[in-house]
């Protein structure tokens, strides 16, 4: 099945919202220099919560061709949540996305994969597309090696939801994230084909060749072209290199 491309700019908590109109304006001029072609590649943006207002309306003024997305949000749909984000508050801003579970949340913010299932729950609730990001830390590569921490972390969200859903899972190697010390193509190729087979086996075909696996950790324009050959990549989950538009561009308009 073709899956169109989907590379994803996670901004972290690295820009504030002048700088974020900034970077989404220096990369729709240079996207559009480079004459890029969306069509089967989609791109989309992670920024801050308060940022999120800013990159919409641009977005919708100047009919910018980018999908945008939170970074995290809130099992719970509203009411005495102080500090959190409902998935209703992301949609209304035009949101198609919203990261769940990423590496950086379930160690510092102790998402466990129940807690994960239920912020993938309350995004499909409100018509978000969930991006689950799943991976194993060094420790784990050593003891239980490279899939087994991912598929468990992807088998407790599927257990929950129905093949019916919309997600789109990203396989983050925790010691790649950040380290300029990537996966290797083969070994990106490998967990996501592991992955898919784990959707496959729990849901069955459609789902699973229906739904895009992106790869993440220090991906850059030097490496794009690799790990989307595997052909159970479908796409890159991009932070450090993400903040810098001429390099975001180069790896979205990736050799194919
Ligand atoms: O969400 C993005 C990942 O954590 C990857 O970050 O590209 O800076 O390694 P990185």
């Amino acid at each position: 099945a073709a899956r169109r491309a989907l590379i994803a700019g996670n901004w972290k908590m690295n820009l504030d919202h002048l700088q974020s109109i900034a970077l989404v304006q220096k990369l729709a001029w240079t996207l559009k220099d480079r004459n890029f072609q969306s069509d089967t590649v989609e791109v989309a943006v992670f920024p801050p919560f308060t940022d999120l207002r800013s990159v919409q309306t641009l977005i919708a003024a100047d009919k910018l061709d980018f999908s945008l997305g939170g970074q995290d949000l809130s099992a719970h749909d509203s009411g005495a949540h102080t500090g959190d984000i409902s998935g209703s508050f992301l949609k209304a801003l035009a949101c198609d996305y919203v990261l769940v579970g990423h590496s950086e949340r379930r160690a510092n913010h102790s998402e466990t994969d129940q807690v994960c299932l239920a912020k993938v729950q309350a995004a499909l609730r409100h018509s978000l597309t969930p991006v689950l990001c799943v991976g194993e830390t060094a420790e784990d590569l050593e003891t239980v090696g490279q899939s087994a921490v991912p598929v468990a972390q992807l088998t407790a969200v599927l257990e929950g939801i129905s093949a019916e859903d919309e997600i789109v899972v990203a396989y983050e190697p925790v010691w790649a994230i950040g380290s300029g010390t990537p996966a290797t193509a083969e070994q990106a190729q490998e967990v996501c084909g592991v992955l898919r087979d784990t959707i496959r086996t729990l849901h069955g075909d459609e789902q699973a060749d229906r739904t895009r696996i992106l790869y993440g950790g220090s991906v850059k324009s030097s490496n794009i072209a690799g790990f989307m050959r595997g052909a159970d990549v479908d796409g890159a989950l991009v932070g450090g290199a993400s903040l810098d538009s001429e390099e975001f561009a180069a790896i979205a308009q990736f050799e194919k």
